[in-house]
């Protein structure tokens, strides 16, 4: 498919949101939110959004970043908001943001993270993404900048054998 033939979907289309009330079984040994269930939870929300995007079957390639930045215990609000920021060839960068949701709907951040899906086939072979993304904000011109250093970086890693 042509470049030029691609149209574009807003990064609205696929913003993917989920919510989590902290249970016993998401609970580590110190009484806080166990990171693993956090990251499963992460990587099916941005994967909804990468999906949804897409409108193809995706698979995980790589979390870029993953940083956990305050803790959640039993019974808290988990919301995780997932936005795609990047949409290259056959992959697409997602950014997931994590909060803790207190009753007044304030929220406060425990983490963030950048996950690269990829568009696949039913042989579980990459496929072109068939939908640009249409950047419209300031905020979402800064997540394609960012996603692009991202990218960079990654090469440089490669290259020093990461
Ligand atoms: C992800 C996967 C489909 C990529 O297949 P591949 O044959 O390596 O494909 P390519 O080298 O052509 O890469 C395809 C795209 O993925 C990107 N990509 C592949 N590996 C990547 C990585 N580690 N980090 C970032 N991007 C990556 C490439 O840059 C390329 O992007 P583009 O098409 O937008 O330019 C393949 O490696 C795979 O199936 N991995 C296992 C996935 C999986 O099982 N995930 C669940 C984990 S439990």
């Amino acid at each position: 498919m042509e470049e030029n033939k691609r149209e574009e979907r807003p990064v609205s289309y696929s913003a993917t949101e989920s919510t989590h009330v902290l249970k016993y079984e998401d609970i580590n040994g110190q009484g806080r939110l166990f990171g693993g269930r956090l990251m499963a939870w992460i990587d099916e929300t941005g994967g909804m959004a990468a999906m949804r995007h897409s409108g193809c079957h995706v698979t995980t390639a790589a979390v870029d970043n993953l940083q956990f930045k305050r803790g959640a215990r039993l019974n808290d609000t988990v919301v995780l908001a997932a936005r795609v920021t990047y949409v290259g060839n056959t992959s697409m960068e997602v950014r997931v943001d994590s909060y803790l949701e207190e009753n007044d709907g304030r929220r406060y951040p425990i983490n963030r993270a950048f996950l690269i899906y990829v568009a696949v086939d039913e042989n579980g072979d990459p496929v072109r993404v068939p939908y640009l993304l249409k950047i419209e904000s300031e905020s979402e011109k800064a997540d394609w900048e960012g996603a692009m250093l991202r990218k960079e970086n990654r090469r440089i890693r490669r290259q020093e054998g990461f």
